[in-house]
């Protein structure tokens, strides 16, 4: 990826984060997800006073993709209000290692962008075969 592309996958992520629906935790999360031909997917967390039902920006934006017929990940990008980088969660990481094995993670921060591989982040992956 070109540092202008994942410049603009950062501000796609962040334009996500507005849509962010999260009055119980405070923390609003964006991600956009690039398909090899191309194409964004957006993604934002949306709460629910059941807690547990709350679902993670990261999930949302790979639903979204799914469903539209998207099949190759190329890049994923992360934002959060945080100082510092916001890690997916476990069960994001999973998900993403089943649908976009090889999709290159660029979390975005104050601090800069860092970029992680799947299996940098989720090592000895659950695999039924
Ligand atoms: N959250 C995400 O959207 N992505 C992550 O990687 C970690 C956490 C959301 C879930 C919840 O709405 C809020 O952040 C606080 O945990």
């Amino acid at each position: 990826m070109l540092p202008s592309e994942i410049e603009r996958l950062v501000r796609e992520a962040k334009a996500a984060r507005k849509k962010a629906f999260a009055p119980y935790s405070a923390f609003t999360v964006g991600a956009a997800l690039l398909t090899d031909k191309g194409k964004i997917y957006h993604g934002c967390n949306i709460e629910n006073p059941s807690l547990m039902l709350s679902f993670c920006a990261e999930r949302a934006a790979l639903i979204n993709a799914l469903v539209e017929g998207g099949k190759k990940f190329k890049a994923l990008a992360i934002v959060s209000g945080r100082k510092d980088y916001c890690f997916p969660c476990g069960t994001c990481r999973q998900m993403l290692a089943e649908f976009a094995p090889d999709v290159e993670i660029y979390l975005a921060s104050e601090k800069g962008i860092k970029k992680f591989s799947i299996s940098e982040l989720l090592p000895y992956q659950f695999k039924k075969t």
